[in-house]
């Protein structure tokens, strides 16, 4: 089929790559000429596992192309939108103006029986709002939101745990359905869930999913909260309540809490639209969710700073993590990059290092110092943080070669990734967040 993918960020870049790996001839449409430059060359312009590969072979193949002319999408069969909707710069509530421009800029290329698949996050009702511009072309609307993660991009794409498509009432919708189902053969033939619904609803599967992993990080960060007041510890209770499989293990991790580019923002535009419709109330305890995040990463520079003597002013700390995630370069909200600020601005002479994010969270936080290199990182250091459990620090780093290279001995593990029987035994200090 003929694809158009509008928007090459994040969620676009990877769509429009996935959708050329399984057959589809797709372009790529982007008002910034020197990301689509890149992504003509067959170049990802960030760091995603697998995206390289199917970029470089979808170019190649002919099947992939992009461009920042709208005009080229006149006479793809299904035009996905998957622009960035950000924090407002003045609130909490989702900034459409991407989305809406978006749209505005299609309308004028589609033709009756088209298909536009918004996959944007957007607060419930945008849909409703941006048929009223498009049915009277002709085409059909349809909400069919994203549920990828950063770092698994690719497999999430091609592969979903489920696929929502949320559709106006009657037979166009119907049949807009079928052909997304069509677009998405793979997943379907090995059949994936495909729910069918409203436009409200199928908004609300995306926002409430988020919501809800926010929500359980957060409870587990609480109780990490507690068990700091208690002397238990979080990692094993986690593990125990995890053995529930109504619980589940997953999204227990406790540390410094969720960042990048979606679970904050979107709780926030969650709260915002809440308001908007007289239902505060019902997501208040999203305020709440927020509030302890935020909580952690204080929590984390203050174990810093009593490995300091409280005297963190010129001392240095290597900080291993700047993504809010592995696997990923991103650092939006990233809360690694956050606790670095935060000692940064104590005084603290820190140095970060990350094995891909480097580049981005220089250029937010160009006041820090970065090193590519671990070893660079820890040399001289009087306390070690770690921020991100990439692998390199997780698995790959021993206590005996950082105390080679570090002149204090505390490991600070605000990921509690960790071993801590075998920091203490090589004679350091080890402080986890809700663990003794
Ligand atoms: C999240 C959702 O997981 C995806 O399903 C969704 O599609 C995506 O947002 C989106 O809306 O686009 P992502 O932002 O890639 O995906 O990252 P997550 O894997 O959800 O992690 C979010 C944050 O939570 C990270 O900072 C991570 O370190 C933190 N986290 C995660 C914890 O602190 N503890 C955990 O146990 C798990």
């Amino acid at each position: 089929m003929r694809l158009s993918v509008i928007g090459c960020g994040y969620l676009g870049a990877v769509h429009a790559a996935a959708m050329a790996s399984i057959g589809h001839e797709v372009v790529g449409i982007d008002v910034d000429a020197e990301k689509v430059g890149a992504l003509s060359r067959g170049e990802a312009p960030f760091f995603e596992p697998g995206l390289q590969d199917i970029l470089t072979e979808g170019v190649a193949s002919g099947r992939l192309s992009f461009t920042t002319d709208m005009s080229e999408a006149a006479g793809a069969a299904v035009h996905f939108i998957g622009v960035g909707t950000p924090q407002q710069a003045d609130g909490y509530a989702a900034d459409l103006t991407y989305v809406r421009a978006a749209v505005a800029a299609l309308v004028p290329h589609l033709r009756p029986g088209d298909v536009v698949a918004g996959k944007s996050t957007v607060p419930v009702g945008t849909a409703a709002e941006l048929s009223e511009q498009i049915t009277p072309t002709g085409a059909v609307l349809v909400w069919n939101p994203e549920f990828l993660r950063e770092g698994w991009a690719v497999k999430d794409t091609v592969d979903p745990d489920r696929l929502v498509v949320g559709v106006p009432a009657g037979g166009a919708g119907e049949a807009a359905a079928q052909t997304l189902r069509e677009v998405f053969h793979p997943a379907v033939a090995k059949g994936t869930p495909f729910i069918v619904t409203d436009y409200a609803t199928a908004e609300l599967v995306k926002v409430s999913a988020n919501a809800f992993l926010a929500t359980k990080i957060s409870f587990i960060n609480a109780m990490a909260e507690i068990a700091e007041a208690t002397g238990a510890d979080v990692t094993q209770l986690a593990d125990a309540i995890g053995h529930d499989e109504r619980i589940g293990r997953k999204f227990l991790g406790a540390g410094i809490g969720f960042g990048g580019g979606c679970l904050p923002k979107d709780i926030r535009a969650f709260s915002a639209r809440a308001e908007e419709l007289g239902r505060r109330e019902s997501v208040n305890f999203l305020r709440e969710v927020d509030a302890i995040n935020l909580r952690r990463r204080d929590r984390a520079a203050q174990l810093v700073v009593d490995a300091l003597d409280d005297r963190p002013h010129g001392r240095r700390v290597a900080v291993l993590g700047a993504a809010f995630k592995p696997h990923s370069d991103d650092v939006r909200d990233s809360p690694a990059l956050d606790v670095a600020v935060r000692l940064h601005g104590l005084g603290a002479d820190v140095v970060v290092t990350d094995p891909q994010a480097i580049g981005n969270a220089r250029k937010v936080h160009p006041h820090l110092t970065y090193s590519a290199d671990l070893d660079d990182a820890l040399r001289d250091a009087e306390a070690v943080l770690i921020v991100t459990e990439w692998d390199e620090y997780r698995r790959h780093l021993t206590p005996e070669h950082a105390a080679s290279l570090a002149r204090g001995r505390t490991v600070i593990d605000a990921r509690n990734c960790l071993d801590p029987a075998r920091w203490r035994a090589a004679g350091w200090s080890y402080r986890g967040m809700g663990r003794p």
